[in-house]
């Protein structure tokens, strides 16, 4: 058994110029910094998504996304606030899974340009990680005002900012470790 945590990460957002991906990457860096945890990043921007179709019949069409979920011990949803709500491309992407999702962590990351920092869209993304069988962190990490947060080249301008994500991702891996652990030694069923 692989001892690391596998914690794959979602970019929810396929707009041009958006800045949630230079929060994306800051949180891929902090990651792979965790000597606990192996992580990837994925893009909705990667996802050709058909036009005509929708959801678990064309999952073997995303297989990298399906065997990275499958493998996973946890998923970190990095995701703007798009009229309170999260992206469209986010919600296909996920529907695209269910029960390679089930008794998995999540950490939910909220950005936006307001001083709200995208509480609104992770409020909003509790129903459907419920519905989808992910457990969410008690943790959630929100990020207001982005567009000040990083330079042009997408650089950090606040390093208090990694300690803030720090324990975002102490809760979160608590979460997936015990969570793997009981999909490993649950004795409940009957
Ligand atoms: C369609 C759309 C709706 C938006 N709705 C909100 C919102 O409800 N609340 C908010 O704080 N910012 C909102 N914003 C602004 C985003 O917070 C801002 O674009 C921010 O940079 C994060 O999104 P980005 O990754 O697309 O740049 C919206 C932006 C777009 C494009």
């Amino acid at each position: 058994m692989n001892e690391k945590l596998f914690i794959p990460i979602i970019l929810a957002t396929n707009k041009k110029d958006r800045k949630t991906e230079n929060v994306a990457k800051l949180l891929l860096e902090e990651m792979e910094e965790r000597k606990g945890i192996e992580t990837m990043l994925f893009d909705v921007k990667d996802f050709k998504f058909p036009q005509d179709n929708y959801g678990q019949s064309i999952k073997d069409q995303f297989p990298e996304w399906r065997d990275a979920i499958v493998k996973a011990d946890g998923l970190v949803i990095v995701t703007p606030e798009y009229n309170h709500g999260y992206p469209g491309p986010l919600k296909s992407a996920l529907d695209l899974l269910l029960p390679e999702y089930k008794h998995k962590a999540v950490g939910l990351v909220g950005v936006s340009m307001s001083p709200w920092g995208g509480t609104r869209v992770i409020e909003n993304l509790l129903p459907v990680m419920r519905e989808l069988g992910l457990v969410t962190s008690s943790a959630s990490l929100n990020v207001p005002r982005v567009q000040e947060l990083f330079d042009e080249q997408g650089n950090l301008n606040d390093e208090a900012y990694k300690e803030r994500i720090s324990s975002f991702l102490d809760e979160l891996a608590w979460m997936a470790q015990a969570l793997r652990w009981g999909r490993e030694n649950n004795k409940s069923e009957k």
